[in-house]
């Protein structure tokens, strides 16, 4: 299967199915001389792991990283690290029933249909577990970002109807669904309950902010950083749709309105509002990048549907298995991990743009 590779400078290429025996990532193109632990990756881990609260998925998995190679005396040595997480908690015959029928709104009918032939255990390599190769390189990538005085603020904005209304940083990581607002939380809870009832699913939407990154990161045809920052979000299961800065409400705009307004204080330019997001023409304008993104309800709910199985035969099917009630708060680091990933890449590729750049790394005396 091709397509398992993401960046072109920082490259990542993350490997391994659900209920293989363990899941994964190669981080090729990191630079040398970066203090990096395990548990540097571990926290970022963490925060995707399931179990952690009565809304994510019941499958028990401690989702240890183990680094295999790249580090020696706890810093990279500019060649490949390749991260491992053991799977642990697999019950595979729970999915014995969509070894040949095709769940509605999964992967299973398209998989069949491109290849022939699927690991139906757990989704294969179109289960939400993918995503630890993700987490595990962008943990990396955002310790460089770190490094360079960037960073980062992902949340819950919404989950179904419930919108946060107040943001308090600090009530972020005090409630299982990663939403500013205690409030909000708690009723977003009650929706959820009220689904999980009904043997049902929700969305919702994840909102990262992204501070410190200069002026002119991104480039200004195809690798523009909107661009690059949709694709890496969109690639992950269950996004439906990517917003920079006000995003969809643009069309609403006008041009005096939507426009941000510059200005110059203490010769540092400014910008009035930020409307854009932090991107104009595809390149950071060195305020803060806004990205969002829209996450459909889980589609593995328990109550029969209707659908078909590989012998084109009109069926009802009752999901079995373990499953995320709501994706959400566990893509919550995955969105974050991926902005990391685009944006490292970008900066790394933005150090050949321009004769003096080079000048000053090749030829500092000059
Ligand atoms: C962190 C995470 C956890 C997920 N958990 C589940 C799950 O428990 N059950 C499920 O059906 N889909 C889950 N998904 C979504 C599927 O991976 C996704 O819907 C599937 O690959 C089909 O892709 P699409 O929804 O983008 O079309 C999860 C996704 C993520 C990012």
């Amino acid at each position: 299967m091709s397509g398992s590779t993401f960046g072109k400078i920082f490259r990542v290429t993350t490997w391994g199915e659900s209920h293989g025996k363990a899941i994964g990532a190669v981080v090729d193109g990191c630079p040398a001389g970066l203090s990096l632990s395990g548990e540097d990756i571990q926290k970022f881990l963490d925060r995707r792991k399931p179990g952690q609260s009565r809304y994510t998925t019941a499958r028990k998995e401690g989702d240890c990283v183990e680094i295999l190679s790249g580090i020696f005396e706890g810093k990279t040595t500019g060649t490949p690290i390749s991260l491992l997480v053991p799977n642990q908690d697999q019950r595979s015959r729970d999915y014995g029933n969509i070894a040949v029928s095709y769940r509605p709104g999964h992967a299973d009918y398209t998989l069949d249909a491109k290849y022939g032939f699927r690991d139906y255990r757990g989704g294969g390599r179109s289960s939400g577990r993918e995503t630890i190769g993700r987490v595990a390189a962008g943990a990396i990538a955002h310790k460089i970002l770190e490094e360079m005085g960037i960073s980062f603020c992902t949340y819950t904005r919404s989950i179904g109807p419930v919108s946060i209304e107040t943001f308090r940083k600090e009530a972020i990581s005090q409630n299982p669904l990663y939403m500013p607002d205690p409030t909000a939380a708690q009723k977003a809870s009650d929706y959820l309950e009220q689904c999980m009832k009904n043997q049902d699913s929700a969305g919702g939407v994840i909102e990262c902010k992204i501070q410190g990154v200069p002026a002119g990161i991104g480039e200004t045809v195809f690798d523009k950083l909107d661009a690059n920052l949709a694709k890496a979000v969109m690639s992950i299961g269950a996004v439906k749709a990517v917003e920079i800065g006000d995003g969809v409400q643009t069309a609403l705009s006008t041009g005096s309105v939507n426009n941000d307004n510059f200005y110059v204080r203490n010769n540092v330019v400014h910008k009035s509002s930020n409307h854009a997001g932090g991107i104009l023409g595809g390149m950071s304008d060195g305020s803060e990048i806004l990205v969002r993104a829209t996450v459909k309800p889980t589609s593995s709910i328990s109550q029969p549907q209707d659908t078909i199985n590989n012998q084109k035969e009109n069926i009802s099917l009752k999901v079995t298995g373990r499953h995320d009630p709501v994706i959400v708060p566990r893509a919550v680091v995955v969105v974050e991990s991926m902005c990391a990933l685009t944006i490292l890449d970008l900066m790394l590729e933005n150090m050949s743009a321009r004769m003096d750049s080079i000048l000053s790394f090749y030829h500092p005396q000059k």
